[in-house]
């Protein structure tokens, strides 16, 4: 008993740090990622997403970033008939490339980018049910590469999701036209 119990308090530590330790892009350049990108991937264990992931349809963000660093997103997302409009503002915490919103209750971070094609962003969502994890593919242009959709597969359990939780989001142009 003696001897076991470091281990286990060992390896609850282990399991904290996995959970809380998502890799940042190295070297995050803001002005080179801020700009328009496509959501065109999705995976989330969030309830309410499940629900209603099939037929979510792809929506446009747009980043930029304040002069502290701090990331200002405005998000275009076809629901309904219409375009809904969202603004968004994450502060920078920490390094740059990682991101928290108003009282804490999402957390962005900037997992991996190649600035011109792809971003991988992902998201705590703290909510009354608890934690949700949100993974995105985003890319520059509204169609989906079947490489780069590969390699987000491969990146869900490694962030604690499956690919059930996976929903490419279907093409639209009810935001596009309302933004150019
Ligand atoms: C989502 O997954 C994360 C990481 O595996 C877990 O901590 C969290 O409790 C899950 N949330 C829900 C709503 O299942």
């Amino acid at each position: 008993m003696m001897v076991m119990l470091p281990c286990l308090v060992l390896a609850l530590l282990c399991l904290l740090r996995a959970e809380a330790e998502i890799p940042v892009q190295p070297d995050f350049d803001t002005e080179k990622f801020a700009g328009t990108w496509y959501v065109v991937a999705t995976a989330s264990n969030c309830s309410v997403f499940l629900k209603m992931k099939d037929g979510m349809k792809s929506s446009i963000a747009t980043i930029s970033f304040t002069p502290e660093g701090n990331l200002a997103m405005n998000l275009a997302w076809p629901m309904l008939d219409k375009c809904q409009k969202f603004e968004l503002l994450f502060q920078r915490s920490g390094q740059a490339g990682h991101y928290m919103a108003a009282q804490e209750k999402r957390e962005i971070c900037v997992m991996k980018t190649d600035y011109s094609h792809y971003a991988i962003m992902h998201q705590l969502q703290h909510n009354e049910q608890g934690t949700s994890v949100v993974l995105q593919l985003l890319m520059r242009e509204q169609d989906l590469s079947a490489e780069l959709l590969q390699n987000f597969k491969e990146l869900l359990p490694s962030v604690g999701l499956t690919q059930d939780m996976l929903t490419i989001m279907l093409k639209s142009d009810q935001c596009t036209k309302a933004t150019r």
